[in-house]
């Protein structure tokens, strides 16, 4: 027996070197850790169970029968972060750069399809050059293997992609499907097609940083939700990120406990508005206020600013937060804006996340730029994503709801269930000035002085709308409240939708306008 288990234990120590020393050192040298390293780091100690330790690949051609390394380029398992079961794949770059064999793939299909069936997160951490090419279509198959279970499992359990090294061609596909994106700075990088094709294609001159690097995707395409500085700081962060989320549909996130206070009112919330509406502030201000002490933690922090998304924690609950950020472009909705909170919205939906809105919007951006690039369909998957939601969602307007966008951002009509206003909300059709330009027209054109007509009946108008009492008449608005008490409304209604049911017709899957 001695002999057997010696032998045994040979195999695994040969398969925990990966590709050999050597590349080990060169992935060091290139400031990348290695897969084990990254495993051992984000798992609880003593937690990591692996799967599939000695499986190789099946391959006959190009002399690869000669060349067999245990696992075959991606180590896959589970294991406890902060005594959470997760499942996890991550790919060995020393084996054959990463490659995804037949092989490869069916081990990371095993433990999705464990994590399905057991209704925990899978965190796959990607460093790979992509297809096995000697494998030909067996690596591709594998591939489509993955993206199919990577759809299937959407919604049903988070998954998320940490990009560490390189993602190129159809392995890009992956990640994208998957919840959230992390990328490391300067050792990685995401692209359908690389720098060379590139220059032969559209003769441009692009480094792979510049095309697809961490900083490109997080601040440029918004593929990437997290830049991270590091692979230390990837692992940080895919840590914290689970901290908000459930383990799957079924369930709730995790709850941390919090001592309520006699009195959570927040009276720097009366001063943050400046006095002129046109005086942009900064609404993670009124985030930082309203959430637990540090909780926040932003999504896509470096893309569309002129929203804000992320999660915190509300007396000790996750919440998902989509505020408008009057510090940029004043605020308005674009297209990417809308993608960004329309994406967010939905995961929070889909894994009972309940939502706080901070509405301060102008409206939509106009523009030949707008329209041909379709502001109505991009607008349109904000709408759509908010009128779908069925968690717990609440709406805070600290100072302009105007036109569409007073509808979209989580209104009463379209089915958010407790709609508070600040007293220095305006809720119109449009701002003061441009309403009066266009009711008044003619009388403004008519009038002698038509500056002071003007403002007379910019004054008039604002009178009448610039507030939010007409909404609270009417019950679009449930509360006027004094900004001081925001936190602990929201704590209260938090709680009296805690147990809220709200289905949806039945139907196969809607068709959000994509
Ligand atoms: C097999 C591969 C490989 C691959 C790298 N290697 N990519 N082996 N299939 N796709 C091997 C190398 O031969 C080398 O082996 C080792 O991994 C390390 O690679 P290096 O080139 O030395 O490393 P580096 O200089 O860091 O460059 C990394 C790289 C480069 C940029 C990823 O290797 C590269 O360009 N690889 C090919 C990328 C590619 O075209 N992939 C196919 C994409 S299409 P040794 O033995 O020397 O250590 C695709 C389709 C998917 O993925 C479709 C899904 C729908």
């Amino acid at each position: 027996m001695d002999k057997k288990i010696q032998r045994l234990e040979n195999k695994k120590a040969e398969a925990l070197l990966g590709g050999g020393n050597e590349r080990i050192e060169q992935q060091h040298k290139k400031g990348k850790l290695t897969a084990r390293e990254r495993i051992h780091l984000l798992i609880d100690e003593g937690t990591f169970e692996e799967i599939g330790i000695l499986k190789v690949h099946r391959n006959h051609d190009f002399g690869m029968e000669k060349q067999r390394y245990y696992g075959d380029g991606v180590i896959t398992g589970y294991g406890k972060i902060n005594g959470r079961l997760v499942y996890i794949y991550a790919q060995d770059f020393t084996v054959f750069g990463g490659s995804l064999s037949e092989t490869h793939a069916e081990k990371i299909c095993r433990i999705m399809d464990l994590a399905m069936q057991n209704g925990a997160p899978v965190i796959g951490l990607n460093d790979s050059g992509g297809a096995r090419i000697q494998e030909g279509v067996n690596s591709l198959g594998g591939y489509a293997d993955i993206f199919y279970r990577n759809t299937m499992a959407s919604g049903v359990i988070p998954q998320i992609s940490a990009v560490m090294g390189p993602c190129a061609g159809g392995a890009v596909y992956s990640p994208a499907i998957t919840d959230f994106i992390l990328m490391v700075e300067k050792t990685s990088y995401m692209f359908v097609t690389g720098p060379n094709v590139v220059k032969t294609v559209t003769h441009e001159d692009v480094t792979s940083e510049e095309l697809g690097g961490a900083i490109t995707h997080a601040s440029k395409s918004g593929v990437a939700h997290y830049a991270c500085a590091n692979g230390l700081d990837c692992i940080d962060k895919i840590k914290k990120l689970l901290s908000y989320i459930p383990q799957n549909c079924e369930e709730d996130a995790p709850v941390y406990h919090y001592n309520l206070q006699q009195d959570e009112s927040r009276i720097k919330l009366n001063s943050i508005i400046p006095e002129n509406p046109n005086q942009p502030y900064d609404i993670r201000d009124v985030i930082q206020e309203v959430a637990d002490e540090d909780s926040f933690f932003e999504v896509h922090q470096l893309y569309a600013e002129n929203i804000v998304v992320g999660f915190a924690r509300i007396a000790g609950r996750s919440i998902g937060i989509v505020a408008n950020q009057p510090a940029i472009l004043a605020g308005v909705l674009d297209i990417e804006a809308s993608k960004k909170a329309a994406r967010f919205v939905r995961f929070c939906d889909c894994f009972n996340i309940p939502l706080l809105v901070f509405e301060d919007v102008p409206g939509f951006l106009p523009g030949t730029d707008q329209e041909w690039h379709g502001i109505i369909a991009n607008g349109a998957k904000l709408l759509f994503a908010f009128c779908e939601a069925t968690v717990p969602r609440i709406t805070v307007i600290t100072r302009k709801a105007y036109g569409g966008a007073y509808d979209v951002m989580n209104s009463k009509h379209i089915g958010a269930d407790m709609n508070f206003a600040w007293p220095s909300a305006e809720i119109a059709v449009m701002g003061p000035k441009g309403a009066a330009e266009i009711i008044f027209k003619k009388e403004i054109e008519e009038a002698e002085d038509k500056e002071k007509k003007l403002q007379e009946k910019i004054d008039e108008y604002t009178n009448k709308f610039a507030d939010p009492y007409r909404a609270a008449y009417r019950g679009f608005v449930d509360e006027i409240i004094i900004p001081a008490e925001t936190r602990m409304k929201v704590i209260r209604a938090l709680e009296m939708l805690q147990n809220k049911v709200a289905k949806l017709p039945k139907k196969k899957h809607g068709n959000i306008p994509l």
